[in-house]
């Protein structure tokens, strides 16, 4: 499906962005592992959520859908999944994939998890390791990618693992093994990446603790065994969705919008951040405390944006950022430099050739050094007229569909249909707020 994004003018209103996808997954996948009923309003309706949910009735959970974002799941209990009859398609999902294998690695059966094209290139290695060291068997393809069998076991052993990349997708995957195995699992990242899989488990009675790890970094450990207790679970609204609105207001002078309920989990802010450092201006209004996650309302005002020099560290508060925060570039005035993206190139694509390669084709001077990327803008809109193809990627399609509401000439993504992995309704969202992006008929021109 072929998108288009014409030039808008400033933007206006209040929208509420689609449910968070980290914690959607885990939503359904803790409660999975609950004992008894759990109740789940917020949850993010997108392909890569539903894939999940697909998964986790094949492994035996009842998963009742009784309106739009308002799910009840029977949980089995920790270890109490059934072998599934089918290969288990994660789609476009990443997260899903990763978190499942940890759950899967405690199940003494075995299962088959496949995924698109996307997800079939990424690495699963990160995660196959230590659920290995924990004692599951992986079977994969060259590359330790997608199809993969994973037979698990009811004799985990429990670690210390430490990480060499900060992944919430790891950490997660190992504690949800953990949970399986007695005793102490400990995960080490170089630096934490989001917290909630920690939150929601400590929420269900789970143990857990997080300390500077010996040596550097941080450590978590879980204490395996626990029986979860069943939870009504509130999703905010993504902070990575909310971004994409959030950057077409910050950089169209005029612009007014209000995004409500985001979660704001200081360990995904990194990208609001950034932006208050290039000028943007973004007031947070009723702040509060809402199933464990601070959330609250963005107020966006359009203005005129500066360039940023955003340092590695910050890397995994905002990592699914970067493609958006790179438009807000082009649109600023000046070299911006992005530290430390060796993860971007492992993303649902390689994040930073699709999107050097993305800028160019719009007119935007940017290049890669090393893990850096620097990106210049001149304060004025980019020339934008390319058409760009998603890769199945869908931040690669939206961060182009909000640069081509900022160009001078609109941009066409190919390949839009991904935007419904995690962010069904974008399209009428923007459009709502007064961007104009249109679905353009098969081979028509539009
Ligand atoms: C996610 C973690 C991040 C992020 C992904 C969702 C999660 O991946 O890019 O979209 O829900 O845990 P990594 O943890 O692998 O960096």
């Amino acid at each position: 499906m072929e998108m288009q994004a014409c030039p808008h003018g400033p933007l206006s209103g209040e929208a509420r962005p689609p449910g968070d996808k980290s914690i959607s997954h885990r939503a359904l996948m803790l409660a999975a592992l609950a004992v008894g009923e759990s109740r789940i309003e917020g949850l993010l309706e997108g392909e890569d959520v539903m894939a999940t949910a697909r998964a986790l009735g094949a492994l035996g959970v009842e998963l009742v859908r009784r309106g739009p974002g308002a799910w009840t799941v029977h949980g089995v209990g920790v270890s109490g999944l059934a072998e599934p009859e089918e290969v288990l398609d994660l789609g476009n999902a990443g997260t899903g994939a990763r978190l499942l294998m940890g759950i899967l690695a405690g199940h003494p059966f075995t299962s088959f998890l496949s995924g698109d094209a996307s997800l079939r290139r990424r690495p699963m290695a990160r995660v196959a390791e230590p659920l290995r060291a924990m004692g599951a068997e992986i079977l994969a393809r060259s590359g330790c990618r997608l199809p993969l069998a994973i037979t698990g076991t009811n004799r985990l052993v429990p670690i210390v693992w430490r990480s060499p990349v900060a992944s919430a997708q790891v950490k997660s995957a190992i504690l949800l093994c953990g949970l399986h195995a007695p005793g102490e699992t400990t995960v080490i990242e170089p630096l934490p990446s989001r917290d909630h899989t920690e939150r929601m488990l400590a929420g269900m009675g789970a143990e857990l603790r997080t300390a500077p790890a010996e040596g550097g970094g941080v450590a978590v450990t879980v204490v395996g065994q626990p029986e979860l207790v069943p939870q009504s679970f509130t999703v905010p609204a993504d902070p990575s969705s909310a971004a994409f609105p959030a950057v077409a207001a910050a950089a169209r002078a005029g612009s007014r919008i209000r995004l409500a309920g985001v979660g704001l989990n200081p360990s995904r802010t990194g990208a609001y951040t950034t932006l208050a450092e290039m000028g943007a201006r973004i007031a947070i209004l009723d702040r509060h405390r809402e199933g464990g996650e601070e959330v609250g309302t963005l107020e966006v005002e359009g203005g005129e944006l500066a360039a940023v020099d955003v340092p590695a560290e910050r890397a995994p508060a905002m990592i699914d950022e970067y493609p958006i925060l790179f438009v807000a570039a082009a649109l600023a005035r000046g070299r911006s430099r992005f530290r430390g993206l060796a993860e971007l190139r492992v993303k649902e694509s390689d994040r930073l050739a699709a999107m050097a390669e993305g800028l160019r084709a719009c007119g935007v001077r940017c290049g890669i050094e090393g893990d850096d990327l620097w990106v210049e803008g001149d304060g004025g809109p980019p020339a934008g007229g390319a058409r760009i193809d998603a890769r199945l990627d869908h931040r690669i399609a939206m961060s182009f569909l909000v640069l081509g509401g900022l160009a001078r000439e609109g941009v066409r993504v190919e390949g839009a249909e991904t935007i419904a992995t995690s962010f069904p309704g974008f399209a009428e969202l923007m459009n709502g707020l007064g961007a104009r992006i249109a679905t353009l008929a098969p081979g028509g021109a539009g």
